[in-house]
């Protein structure tokens, strides 16, 4: 995958461009007779060879490595930012629909369920993954004639959760429900985790995040699995409501996304290796409660993210420490590592997440620090962290 990422997007041939062109044009010419031909370009909202390039090259990751029949197309749908690629997928959807959400997952999806589709005829229930005889109780309660979609995010922003891709979307197929079951993959890319090849139906990104990994883009990517039956049913309908809605990434992020995904192997096992590294080192820090990251043997789902991720746990950890005050100031304190939201840029960033939900809810500890670790070097973040710690402990009078 690392060998086929450094050439994202790039044709190969006579004379071939070694950086896949930006197509700008929103219209194409229509052929005197009137007619279109097979392939000809329309509209830039159906078609943008671009955007089209992006498409099938996160496709062909999310499905690297199997087989998968010639007669079936890979549905590989690229929006204008990861909620709208979440959008894309209830709209997919009939009415009525269920929603099974997971206890953890980015705040943004309750809140677009809550006070968006909530006016149409969409419920949200949210379930403990970690307990599959609680999701075969809740999907059995549920109407054989309801559309149901169960959410997962793994791992989950910002506790970094994991849940059992496998065992869930075996779980829902055996239900006899209407169920599409949905990935957020968001905090692991494909080059760590692909969801569609542990059964899941669709898998999305914001590719705001590590795909395009340069904090200079916004873009969502839906890509349903050609190898269940739901995922070829649900597939073109994403397709039919990116052209018919809209929504769609713009040539210029597309452009950045495949410009991003050249990199994505090397960023991301850097960023895993700087993770497991700092959450060691905060672990045993008398100003911290607890570390979150799934790469350590203690965090609960430890054995299904070694089962189901590879070359690594993410980029991102969550770190509480003993309280609201002490987050706030060790975040303060820190020079190197920046204060911004988002993730899975080349710079470590660090959110203090109670702070940034909605009021009302919040659903983060209040000591929670969220961090995306960047690509500095190693032990520049880790000295940050320790001087940064240091500097918590002189103010609160602690001796270290
Ligand atoms: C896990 C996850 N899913 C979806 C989104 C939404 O993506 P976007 O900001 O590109 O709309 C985010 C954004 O932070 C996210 O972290």
């Amino acid at each position: 995958m690392a060998t086929s990422l450094a050439h994202a997007g790039v044709v190969t041939g006579k004379n071939a461009a070694m950086s896949p062109p930006l197509h700008m044009a929103t219209t194409y010419t229509r052929p005197a007779d009137g007619s279109y031909q097979e392939g000809d370009l329309i509209y830039t909202r159906m078609d943008n060879p671009t955007r089209n390039l992006l498409e099938a090259e996160t496709g062909r990751l999310e499905c690297h490595g199997r087989a998968v029949n010639s007669d079936t197309p890979i549905i590989s749908c690229a929006f204008a930012s990861g909620m709208m690629a979440v959008s894309s997928i209830v709209l997919a959807h009939r009415l009525p629909l269920k929603v099974l959400l997971p206890v953890d997952a980015y705040h943004g999806v309750p809140t677009v369920l809550r006070d968006v589709f909530s006016r149409f005829d969409v419920e949200i229930r949210t379930v403990e993954m970690s307990d599959p005889a609680a999701i075969e109780a809740d999907l059995a309660k549920i109407s054989v004639k309801d559309d149901v979609i169960v959410w997962m995010e793994s791992p989950s922003n910002p506790r970094v959760d994991i849940i059992d891709i496998s065992l869930i979307s075996s779980i829902a197929e055996k239900s006899g429900r209407r169920v599409t079951t949905v990935v957020d993959s968001t905090l692991a890319p494909p080059t760590i985790q692909q969801p569609l090849q542990l059964g899941a139906d669709l898998v999305m990104h914001s590719a705001t995040k590590y795909l395009g990994g340069h904090s200079d883009l916004l873009c969502g990517v839906v890509t349903a699995s050609p190898w269940t039956n739901r995922g070829r049913f649900i597939g073109p309908l994403i397709r039919q409501v990116q052209v018919a809605v809209g929504g769609v990434a713009s040539p210029l992020d597309s452009w950045l996304t495949l410009r991003g995904l050249r990199t994505l192997a090397i960023r991301s096992s850097r960023q895993c290796e700087t993770a497991l590294l700092l959450v060691k080192y905060l672990q045993h820090h008398p100003l911290v409660d607890k570390v979150y990251y799934p790469g350590l043997e203690e965090h609960f789902g430890h054995k299904i993210a070694k089962r189901q991720m590879k070359n690594g746990f993410g980029g991102v950890f969550s770190v509480e420490m003993i309280g609201e005050s002490y987050a706030f100031a060790f975040a303060a304190a820190l020079t190197v590592v920046q204060r911004a939201t988002s993730l899975g840029g080349t710079e470590t960033l660090i959110e203090h997440r109670a702070s940034i939900e909605p009021p009302g809810r919040v659903v983060s500890p209040r000591g929670l620090l969220r961090v995306s670790v960047g690509l500095e070097h190693a032990s520049d973040i880790l000295s940050d962290f320790e001087s940064a710690m240091d500097i918590v402990q002189t103010i609160h009078g602690i001796r270290g």
